[in-house]
């Protein structure tokens, strides 16, 4: 499948392990990789979902983190229906397919609406940072929100943001949402890993490469801010499917083609910080 892959210089490596100003790392956690966008829908949960999948394939230790107070997916994407064990202190990450996990969806019935006011998602994500028993993880993938709210600014400010990673989707109305995540974690020191062109091809059934959200245009971007083009994800319904049956790609089929990707995103960010 014709791909960029994710390959980087040792300056660029360099680079992207550069210090973050000192704020308060996530006990129990190495390094911490954040999966951004300010546009939802775009594919950041199944990205982070798959990459911390990714990441232990390749041998790494890994805890996901959804931060999305307001819509979590976690629980439906990797089929987790226990609630996690509590010894009224902390909290114990619930352990799937060998992920640490913890998702405010363990915690309501997910199908009613939880009105969370601001100060609210600040305690949460504060609680999960704070009073989660991860254990002696190398990474810890946090699946952000949409938009450039109280979750982003709440992390950024006060947790120690390893790196960032920023999904998009072609399309020009993404793209400016992307722009505007890119100026948030800019503005507030957070270091941007870099770039990722999610659903930019389609392959059909003829063979034929189908370009449906236009072309180009995350790369384009990330030259304009300066920031490294990790690479593209095409669209492919296994994924989506794997998703709704709580056994992402990489867990489910390891050897497919799309699963082969997420395992370079692995790689790449595997041997930038261990
Ligand atoms: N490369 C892909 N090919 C096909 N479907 C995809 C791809 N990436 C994501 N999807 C599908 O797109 C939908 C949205 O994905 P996802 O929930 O990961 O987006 P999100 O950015 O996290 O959304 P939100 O902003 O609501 O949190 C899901 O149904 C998912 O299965
Ligand atoms: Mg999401």
């Amino acid at each position: 499948m014709p791909k960029e892959k994710p390959e980087l210089s040792d300056a660029m490596k360099a680079k992207m392990r550069r210090k973050t100003p000192e704020k308060n790392p996530i006990k129990g956690t190495k390094f911490t990789i954040a999966v951004s966008s300010a546009k939802g829908g775009v594919g950041k949960s199944t990205f982070a979902t798959n990459l911390a999948l990714a990441l232990k394939k390749v041998g790494c230790k890994v805890g996901l983190l959804d931060a999305d107070i307001y819509g979590p997916s976690v629980p439906k994407m990797l089929g987790i229906n226990e609630k996690p064990k509590s010894d009224g202190e902390k909290l114990e990450p619930v352990v799937k397919y060998d992920l640490q996990c913890m998702s405010i969806g363990f915690l309501t019935d997910q199908q009613t609406p939880m009105i969370w006011r601001g100060p609210m998602v600040t305690s949460a994500i504060k609680t999960f940072t704070q009073k989660v028993n991860w254990k002696d993880l190398d990474f810890i993938i946090v699946d952000m929100p949409p938009g450039t709210g109280d979750t982003q600014l709440t992390f950024s400010q006060e947790i120690k943001i390893d790196g960032a990673i920023i999904v998009s989707t072609p399309q020009e109305v993404a793209l400016l949402d992307v722009i505007r995540g890119i100026k948030m974690f800019d503005k507030l020191g957070v270091n941007i890993l870099g770039l990722v062109d999610n659903m930019s091809f389609f392959i059909g059934d003829d063979g034929k490469k189908y370009k449906i959200f236009g072309e180009g245009g995350v790369k384009k971007t990330a030259e304009e801010f300066q920031k490294k083009f990790l690479g593209e994800i095409p669209i492919n319904s296994e994924i989506g499917r794997c998703g709704d049956e709580g056994k992402p790609i990489v867990e489910s089929n390891t050897d497919h083609e799309i699963s082969k990707i997420y395992l370079d995103f692995a790689n790449m960010i595997k041997s930038t910080y261990l």
